[in-house]
């Protein structure tokens, strides 16, 4: 499993330095489309950098696995109501469903098994119009492969990342049978922004009662 309290220190100033000034930008992306009062899982949310725009009356659940993230995302300042919970997403059950689901720079931590089990379990945890929403990387261009590799050892060795290389995201919500409903680019289409939802006819349908 993995281990960030080793970079938790240095985490932020760290991405700022690499991604510049579209960080933030990057990091509010999902908070902008998450409608006040909804009720939202954050997953792997690191500092939680993403608390200070979440709209106010949104309750949140914050699942961190590193306390020394955690402790940093408890100075956030937020208008959302925050229950901070350190653990393993894997092995933690929720009370009620999500109306949003938000995962952060978190999938690409995992291999292809355990990235199958996490949209699974988040799809068990959604309301079925709820969405999930994603930021990560995406392949690009040369360059980027190459510093996504570079990034790939770094945290291999500084945080015992058990993924080794990005996967293909898309493919594996299809399979789970989410639609992808829009998407937005930065960093020159380095990073990705994207919202899924289950498809209407997928959902149950509710009988009326006599
Ligand atoms: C690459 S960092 C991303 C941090 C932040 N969300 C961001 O956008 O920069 C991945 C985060 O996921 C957390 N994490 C890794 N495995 C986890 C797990 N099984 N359950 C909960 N959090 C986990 C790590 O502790 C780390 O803070």
């Amino acid at each position: 499993m993995s281990n960030f309290n080793g970079v938790a220190f240095i985490y932020d100033r760290l991405a700022q330095f690499v991604f510049g000034r579209e960080w933030k930008d990057i990091q509010m992306a999902p908070a902008k489309s998450i409608k006040s009062n909804a009720r939202v899982l954050i997953v792997g949310g690191g500092s939680g950098m993403i608390l200070e725009r979440i709209e106010p009356g949104c309750q949140v659940d914050f699942v961190e696995l590193s306390d020394k993230m955690l402790e940093k995302a408890r100075r956030r300042v937020t208008s959302a109501t925050v229950k901070y919970v350190q653990g393993d997403y894997l092995n933690w059950s929720p009370s009620g469903k999500y109306d949003a689901v938000v995962f952060p720079f978190f999938l690409d931590s995992f291999n292809a098994e355990n990235l199958s089990l996490i949209i699974q379990k988040a799809k068990n945890e959604l309301h079925p119009k709820g969405q999930m929403h994603i930021v990560d990387f995406r392949k690009g261009n040369v360059a980027q492969r190459f510093l996504i590799k570079l990034m790939y050892l770094f945290f291999r060795v500084t945080a015992k990342l058990e993924g080794d290389k990005l996967l293909d995201f898309d493919s594996v919500f299809t399979a789970h049978g989410f639609q992808k409903t829009r998407t937005s680019v930065f960093l020159n289409q380095w990073v990705f922004y994207s919202v899924y939802q289950l498809p209407e006819d997928s959902m149950p349908v509710m009988l009326a009662e006599d």
